[in-house]
Parts: C-alpha cells; sequence; structure tokens
C-alpha cells in the first residue's frame, strides 16, 4: 500500500489539476468530479492505451460505440430492472442510509456479498451492528434499491416513455453482435470492445473518484465456442495482470482475487477481479473478468426474437458462443495510476520535491521546453514548436530552472528540455529526467526519435 495518506494524494491532485469538484461554484454537486487540464489528457490517454493495446492490436477484435440509451427491453433481457440492485438500511435513529453488504463488512468483517436482504438483517442481528453515524442499534429491514437512473424519452413522462442511463457498455455490444457479425464476416473467437460512459445511482458512492455515478468503462466481450471458454477466461485475465504491470504499477500493489462460489453470478463459470491495495481500503476492485457463458445472448434472443448465434463455416454446426468479459472503470485505473506513481523524495540540499512516477505512455504531458533564460526563448519556442507536432508538450520560461523541474515533476511530465547558450553552437538540447533526476545531452534533431521511444507502452 502506498505509504502516503490518501487525503494527502487527492489534495495533490486537486491541487495540481488533475480533478475538479463537479460543478464547484455552486457549491458542488455530491461525489461528482470534473477532470482538470491533467486528468482529461490523462484520462484520454488511458482510453487511447486501451484501444490500441485491446482492439487495434488484437487480430480477434474490433470495437463500436454504442448509444447510451437503449430500448428498456435491453434491461428486462440483462436482468438489470429486476436485479440490479444493492441493499441499503437506514437507520431509524439518526436516518443515516448504508449497503447493507458494506456496513456487514465494515462492522464485524464478515462479506455479505450475494447474499439476499433477509439474510444481511440477520447478520446485522446477530452481530448486533451499530450505525458508524451515531452508535444506535436500530435499522429498518434491508431492501433493494436499483442502481439504474431512470428518464424520459420525449414530452410525456409515463412509463411507456421510461428510459435508463446505461449501467454498463455490455449490453450495447450484446445487442449488435448479428450486426457485427454481420458487418466484419468476423469468425470464432472474436471480441467486440467499447469505451463510453456509464451510470449508476449509487447508494455510497465515495473515495474520491473511485466509486461514482458517472462513470467510463472499458469493456471487451469476447466470444468464443462453448468448451473453449476457461482457456480464454484465463487468458485475458493474464492479459489484463500484464497491461497493469506493465503501466508500471507495484506487484506488491495488486493482486488477482477468483470469486468465491458463492460470490459467483448464477451464470458466471468463473470471475476474477484485479485487485489494487488502494490508500482507502485493504484491496479495492479494479477489473473485473468473468466467464459470462451463454447466458446474455441467449437471453437477448429470447427478449428480441432475434437469433444471436453463430454458424461455425466448415461443420455448418449452430450455436450460442460464449463469453469472456475484462471489465475496468476509467476512474479506477486511473485512480490506480495516481495512487501508485504518487511519492515525495527528500533531496540533497535539504528540501523535497513531489513526484508522479506516471507511465511515460499516459503521462498527460511527455515534455516540457524550458529556455535558460528568457532572451533564448525564441528558439526554445522552436524546438516546442518541433515537438507540438507529435507529442504532448509544454512551454515554460517562468522562474529558475529548478523550480521548474519541480513543477513537471509534481504533475508527472517525463521529460524537461533544457534550451542554454551552448545549443545556439551544438544544436543540443539538456534532457532531464524525471524519475532519477539524470541529465544527458541530445541533438535538437533527434529529439522526436529520442521522446517516441521513451514514452512507447
Ligand atoms: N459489465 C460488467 C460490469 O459492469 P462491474 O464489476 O459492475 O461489471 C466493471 O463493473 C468495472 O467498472 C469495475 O471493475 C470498476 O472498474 C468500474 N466501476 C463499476 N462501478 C463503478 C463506479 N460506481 N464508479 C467507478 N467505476 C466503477
Amino acid at each position: 500500500m502506498s505509504k502516503y495518506s490518501f487525503e494527502e494524494i487527492v489534495s495533490h491532485l486537486k491541487t495540481s489539476g488533475y480533478v475538479y469538484q463537479g460543478s464547484e461554484i455552486y457549491g458542488g454537486l455530491s461525489n461528482s468530479w470534473d477532470f482538470g487540464i491533467l486528468g482529461a489528457a490523462l484520462k484520454k490517454n488511458i482510453k487511447d492505451l486501451w484501444w490500441k493495446e485491446f482492439i487495434e492490436k488484437k487480430p480477434y477484435n474490433v470495437g463500436i460505440d454504442s448509444s447510451i440509451l437503449m430500448n428498456p427491453r435491453t434491461w428486462e433481457a440483462s436482468g438489470h430492472l429486476k436485479g440490479f440492485s444493492d441493499s441499503m438500511v437506514d437507520c431509524k435513529e439518526c436516518k443515516g442510509r448504508f449497503r447493507a453488504d458494506k456496513l456487514i463488512e465494515e462492522s464485524c468483517g464478515l462479506s455479505a456479498e450475494g447474499k439476499m436482504p433477509e439474510e444481511m438483517d440477520k447478520m446485522i442481528e446477530e452481530n448486533h451492528i451499530k450505525c458508524p453515524n451515531c452508535g444506535k442499534h436500530n435499522f429498518t429491514n434491508a431492501r433493494p434499491f436499483n442502481l439504474m437512473f431512470k428518464t424520459f424519452i420525449g414530452t410525456l413522462e409515463d412509463s411507456k416513455s421510461t428510459v435508463y442511463l446505461r449501467p454498463e457498455t455490455a449490453q450495447g455490444i450484446f445487442v449488435n453482435f448479428n450486426n457485427v457479425l454481420r458487418t466484419s464476416r468476423k469468425k470464432l473467437p472474436f471480441g467486440i470492445g467499447q469505451i463510453g460512459k456509464s451510470f449508476r445511482n449509487e447508494i455510497t458512492p465515495g473515495n474520491f473518484i473511485f466509486r461514482v455515478r458517472e462513470f467510463e468503462q472499458m469493456e471487451l466481450e469476447f466470444f468464443c465456442k462453448p468448451g473453449e471458454d476457461l482457456e480464454w477466461y484465463k487468458y485475458w485475465v493474464d492479459t489484463c495482470y500484464a497491461f497493469v504491470k506493465r503501466l508500471g504499477i507495484k506487484e506488491e500493489n495488486l493482486r488477482v482475487r477468483p470469486h468465491s462460489q458463492e460470490e459467483l453470478s448464477f451464470y458466471s463459470k468463473g470471475t476474477s477481479d484485479i485487485e489494487y491495495a488502494f490508500p482507502f481500503t485493504d484491496w479495492g476492485e479494479v477489473w473485473g473478468i468473468a466467464d459470462r457463458t451463454d447466458y446474455d445472448l441467449k437471453q437477448h434472443s429470447e427478449y428480441s426474437g432475434q437469433k444471436l448465434e453463430y454458424r461455425d463455416p466448415i461443420t455448418n454446426e449452430v450455436y450460442t458462443p460464449y463469453c469472456i468479459e475484462p471489465s475496468v472503470g476509467v476512474e479506477r485505473l486511473m485512480l490506480m495510476a495516481l495512487c501508485d506513481a504518487y511519492d515525495v523524495e527528500a533531496l540533497e540540499n535539504g528540501d523535497s520535491r513531489i513526484v508522479m512516477h506516471l507511465h511515460p505512455a499516459i503521462a498527460p504531458v511527455k515534455a516540457c521546453i524550458c529556455p535558460l533564460v528568457k532572451k533564448l526563448s525564441a528558439e526554445a519556442k522552436e524546438v516546442y514548436e518541433q515537438l507540438a507536432e507529435h507529442f504532448a508538450v509544454e512551454y515554460d520560461e517562468a522562474g529558475s530552472i529548478g523550480k521548474r523541474y519541480r513543477r513537471n515533476d509534481a504533475v508527472g511530465t517525463p521529460f524537461c528540455i533544457t534550451y542554454d547558450n551552448d545549443s545556439l553552437v551544438d544544436h543540443c538540447v539538456t534532457v532531464r529526467h524525471r524519475d532519477d533526476m539524470s541529465q544527458e545531452r541530445v541533438s535538437i534533431d533527434s529529439l522526436r526519435e529520442y521522446i517516441e521511444e521513451r514514452t512507447r507502452f
């Protein structure tokens, strides 16, 4: 786990422009966050990287972009209308509202995931669980609360016009199964991925951007022949874990946790979570990988009356493919990367520096171009303009060079490039590295290649 408190990290992310409070000038909106200059760039880099690694570089996979609003039958078929709920309890004394499973887990360390409301009531009684706000033991019975946001299409606000903001992007993929099969002429195994917003009316959002009501998911639905599913399930668990490790996340902060039999959804043959030791909890889920069998395609076939099946081109056998789903939230992945990257280092001169050791491939800014003195600004700007054609770079001439290095370390910029008097003669600049603060002379002509090589994933 990070040796820094979550409060310290969050405070840095807020002050440095990674994340702003949502609707701040109106006093905010609880648990809503806006991504600032650096946060927006980091998010974009994470999404681009996922798309490259999971869609473009995997010959099996293709990408789509489906709508947030879908025919409500989708949610009947998927089971979300009936079953996408958390059990909540209210404290009768102070009116505090809690997710029953979290209340149980946090009060006495027992897992209540997947338990029925009546079973949770029993656990609350048997363990004499007290309200975390007022300390009293006087709760309502646990009751389900559907997490989907409802809205209306058109001018009438009645049940016929009710639609839902999607709680996951996955269903937009399942309903397009036949379209993708027809237009891509893919053969099994193949996957369909997408990145997009999802919405959940979480009872207890919190821990900054860890659990929010509006977030982005990067989901892949990978279809294969039944019987080959467990092999692909393992492949995707390994692939997602390797991705996280390549991002530079410290291994001691990572684990893969297979779900126990009682935790598994009734249709799943296996589910594993990649978890991170966030500073606010023991372990928090970042990425879920599930063998969903043929559940979703069969449900949509039944509810839509359209067969979502596959015909083997060699044997002519017709069947419903099984599906492996690696699903990750952009904000979760981002929070993990930021918590893992944050460091405060003591310097030889007695000062200290904040440094974000982000993988250069996702760092919001790749390099900052600094003239050593202002009279070299025209030449330094030329270097900036040359690099800005290829990378997200910045130009900074304010303050001492040491201060400029510190500013860039604190936001995770991997390179500072200093144009000095010698540069006029040797056409080289000094590249200073964020992580070990080493410096080297690099010719201006080779800078593009130099940065390209060192910011590759
Ligand atoms: N289609 C499967 C699915 O949505 P999930 O475990 O509910 O599964 C997948 O969500 C991932 O989405 C999680 O592992 C997490 O990274 C992210 N996620 C889920 N709920 C979230 C929330 N309220 N805020 C931020 N991220 C969330």
